[in-house]
């Protein structure tokens, strides 16, 4: 009997201190879209390699979600020009990089494609 009323407790104090708790964050930007089969694929790129610039804009790198830096990045530019400079690199202007293959060299040429669709999808 006395078993049974201190699991009851327990409970009890489980249900209270989880009611207490603070609303968790929301899920970050990544990994609140919703991707079919080829976006998912980009995702994965994306978490292994590239959040670790792109997710709050380390050295200037755009970051993934923001919707207006990417829109003026985008403009007038086709989706291969971004896909081409995520491949090659480039040299950023505010003194950060976007290293070749974002420093992944085992990444293929298509991997590096869907990453970019994938950020791209993300940041509408
Ligand atoms: C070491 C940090 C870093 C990593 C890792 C990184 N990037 Fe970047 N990326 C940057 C920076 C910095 C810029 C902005 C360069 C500039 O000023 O134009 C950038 C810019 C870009 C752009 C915009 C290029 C343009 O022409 O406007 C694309 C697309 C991009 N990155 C894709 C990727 C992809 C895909 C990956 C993963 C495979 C990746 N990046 C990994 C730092 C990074």
């Amino acid at each position: 009997m006395r078993a049974a009323a201190s699991v009851l407790v327990t409970m009890a104090t489980a249900v209270l201190a989880c009611s207490r708790e603070p609303e968790a964050p929301p899920a970050p930007v990544w990994e609140r879209v919703q991707a079919d089969a080829t976006l998912e694929e980009g995702r994965k790129v994306f978490v292994g390699t590239c959040r670790r610039c792109h997710a709050y804009g380390l050295e200037g790198a755009p970051r993934v979600g923001d919707a207006e830096v990417w829109r003026a990045r985008v403009a007038g530019r086709p989706e291969e020009a971004l896909i081409q400079s995520a491949l090659t690199g480039v040299e950023g202007k505010a003194g950060g990089e976007m290293p070749a293959r974002g420093g992944n060299e085992k990444l293929s040429d298509r991997e590096v494609a869907l990453a970019v669709r994938f950020m791209l999808a993300a940041s509408r």
